[in-house]
């Protein structure tokens, strides 16, 4: 099981001391992106001129993820967008040059992804309602990933809030390969 930092800010030096915070101890993160429409919450949108060893996942948490890729595509090795959040979900599979990656929220049925599983390189359950650090984790989205798990035993599974030492166990065993932490992160002894 990976273990992938997030971070979810909303200004220029929080991004910079959440990231010189993880440095030392991490080569990746999950970096989340808010829009204030898709979820009611928002992030910055641009990474600025920070410099950084991390390497970005980004989670797109926005309403019409087309018209955001453009400024992510430098900067992520892979993009996250949310099934729900498009009409277009070809046009953005087609559109994203690094990994791509497709997120459900938690009262999303998995069956609504399919026609594009085989497009994307993994699949992205939240266990949280989007939007905000500290969610509360989901235990029925456990049950979901392990059906959608079941039909696609080799698909990459990343899960995404509400995650910490207590129920990583039961993620894993239903099939996730990486876990997305944000306020536990120090539970997890780094
Ligand atoms: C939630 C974000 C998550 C969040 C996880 O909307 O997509 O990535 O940062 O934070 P915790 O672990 O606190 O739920
Ligand atoms: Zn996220």
């Amino acid at each position: 099981m990976d273990i992938l930092p997030s971070i979810l800010v909303k200004t220029k030096e929080e991004l910079a001391e959440k990231v010189r915070q993880l440095e030392p101890h991490f080569e990746r993160a999950h970096l989340d992106i808010a829009d204030g429409i898709f979820v009611p919450n928002t992030t910055i949108d641009t990474l600025g001129e920070l410099e950084t060893s991390l390497d970005f996942r980004v989670h797109l948490m926005v309403s019409k993820p087309e018209n955001h890729l453009v400024k992510w595509a430098d900067v992520a090795t892979s993009i996250t967008f949310h099934v729900e959040a498009t009409q277009k979900h070809q046009e953005v599979i087609d559109m994203i040059e690094c990994e791509v990656g497709i997120a459900l929220n938690p009262k999303t049925e998995w069956k609504t992804i399919e026609p594009w599983v085989n497009l994307v390189d993994f699949v992205h359950f939240m266990t949280v309602e989007p939007g905000f650090y500290g969610g509360m984790f989901l235990p029925e989205v456990v049950e979901k990933i392990k059906d959608f798990h079941f039909y696609y035993p080799d698909m990459q599974i990343v899960a995404d809030g509400g995650i910490s030492p207590e129920n990583i166990g039961i993620l894993e065993e239903a099939g996730v390969n990486e876990s997305v932490i944000g306020s536990r992160i120090d539970q997890f002894h780094v």
